[in-house]
């Protein structure tokens, strides 16, 4: 049965989501359905075709090296494989979206997890919940890179401790997964590129993100990404834009005690708002901003 084993919505941080079992599951693959296969395969192709010259050359190309392709959904133990044998990362199977604490502890683990059931035909343009599909293709294959594979142990580590810290800290450090890991842009000799997994599994903002005026496109800077709201039901406003991933591992390396300390308190930043201090790469129009909602 294709039924994730969901308990109960619940308001998080990213809006009045379901919330699923912890169990971590076995991928079920023998009883994903010839439609399931067709959905990853019709997924994967149409963004394969839009990537090339806008996603992360890194990604692309271990992309292809971990076989992931138009075949069908990956079986987990092929790619487990390759990352053990590369980063030492696994992925594990799970039913959803996970609780904060035990997400950190499994990043911080190297265990990433993955949603083990893909979206239906009629969701392919838009989910609001990570499904097999965004997290698979948009969030694997960066984990075979070394840099960004400490950042992401890194990261778990830091989540842990935001978490104990209470839910101001908490709130920030979700901005800073938020953009890099789901919506981060870098800066290339050839120009940006993507390397946001919510950004590479979504058609409309592979697009949008680089070639609208819209939004805007900042350096990163890492108290002003952890100060800023973003939207989880649009497209983002404003993008933040890494030269590298050394340079966002090297940033979040100290300790953020003393940064959660200097930001207690202080209002957070609107999605949209340029800051004087901001390196702009592009002032956006604000076309087509709803004017509230930021979370
Ligand atoms: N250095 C951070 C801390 O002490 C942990 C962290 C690393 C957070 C990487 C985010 C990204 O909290
Ligand atoms: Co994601």
């Amino acid at each position: 049965m294709n039924t994730p084993n969901r308990i109960e919505h619940q308001m998080t941080d990213k809006g009045y989501v379901p919330v699923y079992t912890t169990a971590v599951v076995d991928q079920p693959w023998d009883s994903y359905t010839k439609t399931d296969h067709e959905v990853w395969a019709t997924l994967f192709k149409r963004q394969r075709e839009l990537l090339p010259g806008r996603a992360s050359k890194e990604f692309l190309q271990t992309q292809d090296e971990m076989g992931m392709g138009e075949k069908g959904i990956p079986k987990f133990s092929d790619l487990n494989a390759q990352l053990k044998a590369k980063t030492g990362w696994e992925i594990i199977a799970v039913e959803g979206l996970l609780p904060e604490l035990a997400f950190f502890d499994h990043l911080a683990n190297r265990r990433f997890p993955v949603t083990w059931w893909i979206r239906k035909p009629e969701q392919l343009d838009y989910l609001a919940e990570p499904d097999l599909f965004h997290d698979l293709f948009g969030h694997v294959p960066l984990l075979m890179d070394p840099v960004f594979a400490d950042y992401m142990e890194a990261y778990g580590k830091g989540g842990v401790k935001a978490h104990s810290l209470g839910p101001e800290a908490l709130s920030q450090l979700t901005r800073l997964y938020w953009y890099t890991v789901e919506f981060g842009l870098i800066n290339t000799s050839e120009g940006l590129r993507i390397y946001g997994a919510g950004i590479l599994s979504s058609k409309g903002e592979s697009i949008h993100c680089l070639e609208s005026a819209a939004p805007n496109r900042i350096g990163f800077d890492l108290l002003r990404v952890m100060n800023t709201r973003y939207r989880i039901d649009t497209y983002q406003k404003t993008y933040f834009v890494i030269d590298s991933y050394q340079q966002l591992f090297d940033a979040t390396l100290p300790d953020f005690i003393p940064y959660y300390e200097q930001m207690a308190g202080r209002e957070s930043t609107p999605a949209g708002q340029v800051l004087d201090s901001d390196r702009v790469f592009n002032r956006g129009t604000g076309e087509g901003w709803l004017h509230d909602g930021d979370v």
